[in-house]
């Protein structure tokens, strides 16, 4: 009662509900801090990256690049919760990934992220279609007339009942691409995914996951060699030197 008695009550309201969209927009999905990692190789540790600082935010498009061999794969598996880094802080909204414990680990992962992996990683005892559809029937997003969708659009409708091992590795990685969207992620993980597309492939891979980006508000993050694919993503992000600059 007091608070409706005080004249400006009604905008505090709006001021409130205003900063908290504000904030909503602005809080990251995945935030890395002060992240380290150091692989322990036979001739002597290998320290990849120190103190690297990133937030991946809402509906944003990321490109990450960089030289071979410079550790982008595995900055990539340490933001989506594969791999633990060394030392520092993975946050997934505002939890600790790594604070957490096995089963609420696992299912961020299945619910939040969806990665398309360089080497492509579909499982071999299941068909295309079976492989395409796998995490959207666990995390319960399975939509049949969107992954039909999808299906179409990458033109991989004639290989559904094939073996994986039967494709070519351009047929191989549309269809992990189709499986990353098809679980539709908060955040989409995609390491070299025009990698092994000639130019008209890697065209409309890029345009399809630029418009579930728009479509769905999902964050993007891409790793590539191509500068022309990078400029067409919001921010370019290049690991060099252990660092990772904007560009
Ligand atoms: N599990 C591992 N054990 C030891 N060294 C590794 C391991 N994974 C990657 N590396 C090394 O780390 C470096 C960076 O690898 P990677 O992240 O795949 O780079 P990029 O994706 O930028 O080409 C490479 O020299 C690679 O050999
Ligand atoms: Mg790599």
């Amino acid at each position: 009662m007091k608070d409706q008695q005080d004249p400006l009550f009604v905008r505090r309201d709006v001021f409130t509900s205003t900063r908290k969209k504000i904030e909503a927009m602005q809080s990251h999905i995945v935030k890395l801090t002060n992240i380290t990692k150091t692989f322990f190789t036979k001739s002597g540790p290998l320290e990849l990256f120190s103190n690297i600082n990133l937030s991946f935010n809402p509906s944003t498009s990321y490109a990450l690049i960089g030289e071979s061999g410079v550790g982008k794969s595995t900055l990539l598996h340490i933001a989506s919760g594969l791999e633990k880094p060394f030392s520092g802080e993975v946050h997934f909204g505002e939890q600790n990934f790594w604070g957490l414990k096995a089963s609420n680990q696992s299912l961020l992962r299945l619910n939040d992220t969806a990665i398309i992996f360089q080497q492509y990683n579909l499982i071999p005892c299941l068909s295309v279609r079976e492989n395409i559809e796998f995490q959207s029937r666990v995390n319960k997003k399975h939509n049949t007339e969107y992954i039909n969708e999808i299906i179409e659009d990458l033109k991989i409708s004639r290989l559904l009942e094939e073996w994986p091992e039967n494709l070519s590795g351009g047929e191989q990685q549309r269809v992990a691409i189709a499986r990353a969207l098809a679980a539709k992620p908060k955040i989409l993980f995609a390491d070299e995914p025009t990698g092994s597309l000639d130019e008209k492939n890697s065209k409309l891979v890029l345009d399809m996951l630029l418009n579930i980006n728009r479509k769905y508000k999902t964050t993007l993050v891409v790793i590539t060699h191509s500068l022309n694919v990078a400029s067409k993503l919001e921010v370019c992000l290049e690991l060099k030197s252990r660092k990772v600059a904007k560009r």
